[in-house]
């Protein structure tokens, strides 16, 4: 689903995702592991303040395994627990609750020694459009929804759905926009399809992807589309129009520009990131 960002809907959004972060212990900040920080809101940190977070790096299955471990290592280093998972592995989602009481040790144990035998976890999903919050929402969630609206600190009429008996969730994620006025970050969801396809010139998202697959993994447009060694080192605009001819589409360059998009989204290309951590942050 396509959502368009007026300034109005900004305002709405973040007063939505303001009103529903008073309720909860703790958040699940979903991106997507290829885009970790292109996929991010702006304003996310400042939102979230010092409320339990925990960074979720979905679709893992088509990120590359070595970068998401550089940066599990480097949102932790900063103090913020980080997780990667594929979303439509429901085994992964289990490391969310333990996570979760890890995190909120001590708060559990506050309500314990008052009596509380099993402290509830409230938890919200946040994040940009298509990361996959819906997804694992619903893997977290066993099929029944909790009635709590008499718990104390839960508002009544708010649904909340249980993941365990100590960890619940709000029934909608909260959905933020991501950072637009960046060019490089419009390449990057645009290339991996979180932001719609008329957004960014399709011809400079497949040129910026093959860019990218020719520096980092050559090997991949070797196998995909028979490039050489001689090829893959042409200028990007020179190869995009040499793979056309050799992969039959002619002199139609923009088609072969579609090819690389649709292919690197389906995983023909291999696992990908398109960004590492900077250290120096
Ligand atoms: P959202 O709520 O954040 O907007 O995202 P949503 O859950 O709707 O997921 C967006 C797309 O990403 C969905 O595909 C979903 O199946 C896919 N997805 C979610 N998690 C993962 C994951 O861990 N790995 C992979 N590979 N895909 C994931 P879609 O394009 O809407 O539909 P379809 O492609 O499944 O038909």
């Amino acid at each position: 689903a396509t959502i368009q960002w007026f300034p109005g809907h900004m305002a709405k959004a973040r007063n939505e995702v303001q009103a529903k972060l008073k309720q909860v212990d703790l958040v699940l900040e979903i991106t997507d592991a290829r885009t970790p920080e292109a996929s991010r809101n702006p304003m996310m940190n400042e939102l979230v303040g010092d409320k339990p977070k925990i960074m979720v790096l979905n679709k893992q299955d088509l990120a590359d395994p070595n970068v998401t471990a550089q940066w599990i290592r480097f949102y932790e280093s900063q103090g913020t627990a980080a997780i990667a998972i594929d979303a439509q592995h429901a085994r992964q989602l289990k490391q969310i609750p333990q996570l979760a009481k890890k995190l909120l040790h001590e708060k559990i144990a506050r309500q314990q020694a008052r009596g509380i035998r099993d402290p509830m976890i409230k938890a919200m999903c946040i994040g940009i459009p298509n990361v996959g919050k819906s997804t694992v929402l619903n893997r977290l969630i066993s099929k029944n929804i909790a009635v709590t609206g008499n718990r104390p600190g839960v508002t009544k009429n708010q649904q909340w759905l249980k993941a365990d008996n100590s960890f619940m969730l709000l029934d909608t994620p909260g959905i933020l926009w991501p950072k637009f006025d960046d060019e490089q970050v419009g390449l990057k969801l645009a290339f991996t399809g979180a932001i719609a396809d008329n957004v960014v010139n399709p011809d400079d998202v497949g040129l910026f992807g093959l860019n990218y697959f020719q520096q980092r993994h050559p090997d991949a447009l070797r196998k995909a589309y028979h490039a050489t060694a001689t090829d893959i080192a042409l200028p990007t605009p020179d190869l995009m129009v040499h793979l056309a001819k050799t992969n039959g589409f002619g002199d139609e360059y923009n088609r072969m520009a579609e090819r690389v998009i649709f292919d690197a989204r389906q995983g023909k290309l291999g696992r990908f990131t398109l960004e590492v951590p900077n250290e120096a942050e």
